[in-house]
């Protein structure tokens, strides 16, 4: 789909009269729906001051992932560097979370409220170095929109 048109998508979902909660799932089902390489679109929160994430809202498969301590996996590298992380070959990661062996490639972009990094989004998929930086550029506005309403 074209990204200006899924950028609109995303606006009316975040000005909507709805809850946070379901905001946040419209918009992972939304993301997982419109571009066919994301087959796993979550968000991930800091956990109350424990230095872990936690699962929020998600779509896709189930995970057993619900809790990544600071540091753990892409996720909780993410949650400590402040820096979007793109991994085009998730096999050839030492610190990886497996959530299934059909994800090859995923990338995570930070959330940030008042300069805080306060959780993310995580998107795998199943095809190898899918990822590029319109995908960037694309979900980071995608976060900006999502820390406007947190
Ligand atoms: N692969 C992630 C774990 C979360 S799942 O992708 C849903 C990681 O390495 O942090």
């Amino acid at each position: 789909m074209n990204i200006k048109v899924l950028q609109q998508n995303i606006d009316k979902i975040i000005i909507a009269e709805n809850s946070v909660d379901n905001k946040l799932q419209e918009i992972c089902n939304t993301l997982k729906n419109s571009i066919s390489y994301y087959n796993w679109v979550g968000f991930y929160f800091n956990h109350e001051n424990k230095k872990e994430l936690k699962l929020a809202q998600y779509a896709g498969e189930e995970t057993e992932h619900t809790i990544i301590p600071f540091g753990k996996g892409i996720c909780g590298q993410v949650a400590v560097s402040n820096e979007n992380f793109v991994v085009q070959d998730v096999s050839e990661q030492d610190n990886y979370i497996s959530c299934g062996w059909k994800v090859k490639s995923e990338i995570v972009i930070p959330i940030f409220v008042n300069g805080n990094n306060i959780g993310q989004i995580d998107i795998d998929s199943h095809s190898a170095n899918i990822f590029t930086e319109k995908d960037e550029q694309f979900l980071e506005y995608v976060c900006k929109k999502v820390a406007s309403i947190l």
